[in-house]
């Protein structure tokens, strides 16, 4: 018994006919080469190949018409390829395939971390007015970190730091290891180095603390100025934190001092900057209402604070070696993280974005 074909015999003539005929225009949009063409169109398998094959299905009074159609199609391929060697395609006018108004790709270029910017940064913009930018070790003695700067073993004020120790025999004279929790502990460090002032010190590195939150990482860094020198007084402090504050955020950046307490600064401030969102005004005006004023949220009352500053204690001195009567100086100790989000356009509100390995976060900076 013959199975019954599902297509009628002239179906079958005219879907050979359309197949002849779409290959004729699809082989016009290839973007093959000539022998890549060949391999598709005319190898056991081309699409040429298996349409000539459909001529034997079909009942023998329509055979004389396909084959025409069929050598016809074959010569018209044949003289593309032909031309095809002559003319090579030229990938410009390929218009159909590559579309020149789509924006290109843009290779992956790496670029530093946003706080090594930074560091770079700030430490360019205090070497230019003479600071020497020294690195000292993030693991230290608890003398340097906290004894040497005015802080017995027993004073409360080093809770505060809330420091990680090392689990190490402690050293018979400087005492127990600690990850450094501020950049200070590079003050005595230095006035050893230099041992005769003047010096003019920026310290960065990075510090451990015990406490995670959106304002704060267990790692982060500081940066720390001290100026030891004749006649040093909280004028020049004044003026260094300034020039730093419009270097770093703008012209029209402010800074302020206010009374604070360290152990290590007589007297001790902590230091603000204006707020570049509200310009230091502490409220924000509605475009579309300017006489309507609302609170900014981003500072309290126009400013921010980004550290500790003051007037080096003469026990500092006498630690580091340095006669207290002839000598004065000045410190301040800054967060990188904490003073970098804060610089315009930024609005980082989550700092510990910053170490979190995302590169789309990453990749704004
Ligand atoms: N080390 C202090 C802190 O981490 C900041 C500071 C540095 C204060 C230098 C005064 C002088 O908070």
């Amino acid at each position: 018994m013959k199975i019954k074909s599902s297509q009628s015999n002239s179906s079958k003539l005219q879907s050979l006919l359309d197949e002849a005929d779409r290959l004729k225009k699809q082989i016009h949009q290839e973007t093959l080469n000539q022998q890549e063409l060949e391999q598709k169109y005319f190898s056991k398998n081309g699409l040429f190949t298996l349409i000539s094959k459909q001529i034997t299905k079909l009942p023998a009074n329509q055979k004389p018409q396909a084959g025409k159609v069929i050598n016809h199609l074959k010569q018209d391929l044949l003289n593309y390829i032909e031309e095809l060697s002559a003319h090579p395609h030229d990938p410009l006018t390929q218009q159909a395939k590559i579309d020149l108004t789509l924006p290109g790709k843009k290779p992956i270029v790496g670029h530093l971390h946003p706080i090594s910017q930074a560091i770079n940064e700030i430490s360019g913009i205090f070497e230019k007015i003479g600071f020497v930018r020294v690195r000292y070790p993030e693991v230290d003695w608890d003398w340097y970190a906290f004894t040497s700067l005015n802080m017995p073993s027993d004073h409360p004020a080093r809770d505060e730091w809330e420091t990680f120790f090392v689990d190490q025999p402690p050293h018979h004279k400087k005492g127990k290891m600690v990850l450094t929790p501020h950049t200070s502990n590079g003050q005595v460090r230095e006035m050893e180095r230099v041992k005769t002032p003047p010096i003019r010190m920026i310290n960065i590195a990075r510090c451990y603390r015990r406490q995670q939150d959106v304002t704060h990482t267990q790692m982060f860094h500081q940066f720390e100025g001290l100026v030891i020198d004749k006649g040093i007084n909280i004028q020049h402090l004044k003026g260094t934190i300034d020039h730093f504050a419009r270097e770093f955020y703008g012209p029209n950046a402010k800074s302020r001092i206010r009374p604070f307490h360290f152990k290590f600064t007589e007297p001790s401030f902590e230091v603000d900057f204006s707020c570049h969102i509200c310009n230091g005004t502490g409220y924000l005006s509605d475009p579309n209402n300017p006489k309507q004023k609302t609170k900014c949220r981003f500072c309290k009352s126009g400013w921010h604070e980004v550290g500790g500053a003051g007037m080096v204690h003469p026990n500092v001195l006498k630690a580091g070696d340095i006669d207290p009567n002839q000598y004065t100086g000045f410190a301040f100790g800054w967060g990188i993280e904490r003073t970098y989000t804060l610089k315009e356009g930024l609005n980082i509100d989550d700092i510990r974005l910053l170490y979190s390995s995302k590169l789309n976060f990453l990749q704004q900076f």
